[in-house]
């Protein structure tokens, strides 16, 4: 039954709703084992066996919003805040670009001491520094105007996590001035600019349900997205939600296999958040069809305070000065890292 559904997905790219929810409580290893070989298969076809790196520099953790899962949330009065200097940018970069990293993810909360004027600065500044590089940004929502002077700025990528596709659900997980619509509406600009973009959500977050997934993956259908970070949620102590179950391991990289057979040629990160609830979890990811991997490349006297949720792993395999060991991870599974910029092929 469940190979049949497997077998059909990745032959038309569809899903239903009762397949997807088949798929997600069936019990038996022996066809969730198929799943993650379907899915690989299906990335080795048009990623063979390379994995993708992008250096990752969480470079503010002030956010003006208050989403109810997020650490670095504006009413964390524990959160200690910080900001990273151009200057401790432009050197994360320069560490990163000497361990082979060819792109570089800026990301941060919502923080307004960021103006635009600083972010195209920042943005122009990597890019005439390094310009076989690639720049994502990740940096929330923001205007269109915005997000095209970042764009014209040389910005390449973007971020943007759409947390769920379900109205209700996204009104659990947010405050009341954020609105699904807007989110998506961001999303449409950043792709109609010319952004490779990506949106994302948590698995397991509270009030997540079959329906409400479903929905994420006909989001992703309908956007087409270049990537897609999807990771478990991991409650934070200083949340509304530091009560609330963690996602699972095993939800997460069925949904990252379905994800891959219906949207093939997607880049698809083994994510911190992964790695962090099962120190096998990011090699389990990219056995399960995931195929970029996004070690931090913050200053380490920063990398602590970016806890969007407790436990959040930066050294090992995490960390940019990782990466020799990353490789030889990779290499017992068959698969090596990637020097080159490594675009989407959506
Ligand atoms: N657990 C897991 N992921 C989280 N994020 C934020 N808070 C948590 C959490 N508690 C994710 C969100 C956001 C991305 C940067 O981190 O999906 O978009």
């Amino acid at each position: 039954m469940e190979r049949k559904i497997i077998d059909r997905m990745e032959k038309t790219g569809q899903i239903t709703q009762e397949e997807l929810s088949a798929l997600l409580l069936c019990n038996d290893d022996k066809n969730m084992e198929y799943l993650a070989k379907r899915a690989r298969e299906m990335t080795w076809r048009y990623y063979g066996n390379k994995i993708y790196i992008r250096g990752l520099i969480e470079f503010t953790n002030f956010c003006r919003n208050d989403c109810y899962y997020c650490g670095i949330r504006r009413s964390n009065g524990n959160a200690e805040r910080y900001r990273l200097s151009e200057e401790d940018i432009l050197s994360a970069a320069g560490l990163g670009y000497r361990l082979g990293f060819r792109t570089f993810v800026l990301q941060g909360g919502e923080d307004p001491w960021f103006t635009d004027e600083k972010i195209c600065a920042l943005v122009s500044a990597l890019k005439s520094n390094y310009p076989d590089c690639a720049v994502t940004l990740s940096i929330g929502e923001k205007k269109r105007d915005s997000y095209q002077a970042y764009f014209d700025a040389g910005a390449d990528r973007y971020l943007l996590r759409h947390e769920t596709a379900d109205e209700v659900h996204y009104g659990k997980l947010h405050p009341p001035v954020l609105s699904l619509s807007d989110r998506r509406q961001c999303l449409y600009d950043l792709k109609d600019i010319g952004y490779q973009t990506g949106c994302g959500f948590m698995v397991g977050s509270p009030g997540q349900t079959i329906k409400t997934l479903f929905k994420d993956l006909m989001l992703i259908k309908e956007l087409s997205p270049h990537m897609v970070g999807i990771g478990p949620f991991i409650p934070h102590r200083d949340t509304p939600f530091s009560q609330e179950a963690p996602g699972t391991i095993e939800r997460t990289l069925r949904l990252l296999s379905i994800i891959r057979l219906i949207h093939p040629r997607v880049l698809l990160p083994a994510t911190t958040a992964l790695g962090t609830i099962h120190p096998d979890g990011r090699r389990q990811g990219i056995l399960a069809g995931a195929n970029v991997v996004m070690p931090n490349l913050s200053p380490w006297h920063v990398r602590e305070k970016y806890a969007l949720y407790n436990g959040k792993v930066s050294s090992g395999g995490e960390a940019a000065e990782g990466l020799q060991a990353l490789s030889e991870e990779l290499k017992h599974i068959g698969y090596q890292i990637a020097v080159e910029i490594g675009h989407s092929k959506v």
